[in-house]
């Protein structure tokens, strides 16, 4: 059975695909609009979550079918010490399709290795983000027409920012894309992830000032410190301002710059940089939408 676990578990020409079928869904949402009736998500968030929870449910909806789960691990069996294996095993009985967010990085690989439905990772602990990498990838190629041929600027906090390491994951495997990577020295990218770009030869550049190297981006790809996974209250106070895109830094930058973040926003972008046509991070949460949508539907095909 086919999961969305880990992105370089997708080809490129699979990818590629969800990304058409996206275009395709935009185009004629009306004929979606019964493709999953009497078909039910269910999401599991065991973390917080604005976006990623209510895009799936709002793509589920969108092509007709229906929703359940929990958005709090409190309110669930988890609480009494159920393990994640029997909570997919259940939830399996109930729904055709499992989204799943846990603090603990693998949690989502663990359940699809004993849940009956496939099985979405929508954020697991500090490493990997498949779906919000849909929803930047489609964003990317919507706005530049390519995905391939460009310089990607990864700000702030690449330590512990698993859409990060998803994004470049994915992008890595276009051809000619190289990353510069703006961050403070603690809050550089996981070992793993730069012994993986150095074994695909994918240029990468390290840099602690955002004013430095945004002339020469064609994707400023911003994040929030996550304060959540930081051990020490004070090394998060002392980092968590690092970087702010403002109208002055965003002066310096390209006439056809992409400004991309997977939001939530803390101050890394200021709110003056919203109306600036290259500002793209609500388009990006709309993306996210359709992107869900067409992988919905292809996980479910591959059931049928
Ligand atoms: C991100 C996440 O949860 O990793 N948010 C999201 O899903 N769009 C980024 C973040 O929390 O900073």
């Amino acid at each position: 059975m086919r999961h969305m676990l880990d992105i370089t578990d997708w080809s490129i020409e699979e990818i590629n695909a969800l990304m058409d079928q996206a275009d395709e869904i935009i185009a004629r949402p009306d004929d979606y609009a019964d493709a999953m009736r009497r078909k039910k998500l269910a999401s599991l968030f065991y973390e917080p979550s604005t976006r990623t929870r209510l895009s799936f449910e709002a793509a589920m909806i969108e092509l007709g079918g229906h929703v359940l789960g929990f958005s709090d691990a409190g309110s669930s069996s988890a609480s009494k010490g159920e393990s994640v294996s029997d909570t997919v095993r259940t939830v399996g009985c109930y729904a055709d399709i499992i989204a799943m967010r846990h603090p603990k990085e693998g949690a989502p690989t663990v359940a699809a290795q004993f849940s009956p439905v496939p099985v979405i990772n929508a954020g697991d602990g500090g490493h990997n983000h498949p779906t919000q990498t849909l929803a930047d990838l489609l964003t990317i190629r919507r706005e530049k027409g390519r995905v391939d041929r460009l310089v990607v600027g990864m700000c702030g906090d690449l330590q512990f920012g698993r859409t990060v390491h998803s994004l470049m994951s994915a992008m890595s495997r276009y051809p000619e894309v190289s990353f510069v990577l703006i961050s403070p020295e603690e809050l550089k990218i996981p070992g793993y992830l730069r012994e993986s770009m150095r074994r695909q030869g994918v240029p990468l550049m390290e840099v602690e000032k955002l004013e430095d190297v945004i002339p020469a981006l064609d994707i400023l790809y911003m994040t929030r410190v996550q304060r959540e996974r930081f051990f020490n209250e004070a090394d998060y106070v002392r980092l968590k301002d690092s970087y702010i895109l403002d109208p002055d830094k965003m002066t310096l930058a390209r006439k056809d710059l992409t400004v991309l973040h997977p939001l939530p926003r803390v101050n890394e972008i200021s709110h003056a940089v919203d109306n600036d046509p290259r500002a793209c991070y609500f388009k990006q949460v709309l993306n996210g939408k359709y992107m869900r949508m067409a992988l919905i539907l292809k996980l479910l095909e591959a059931t049928k």
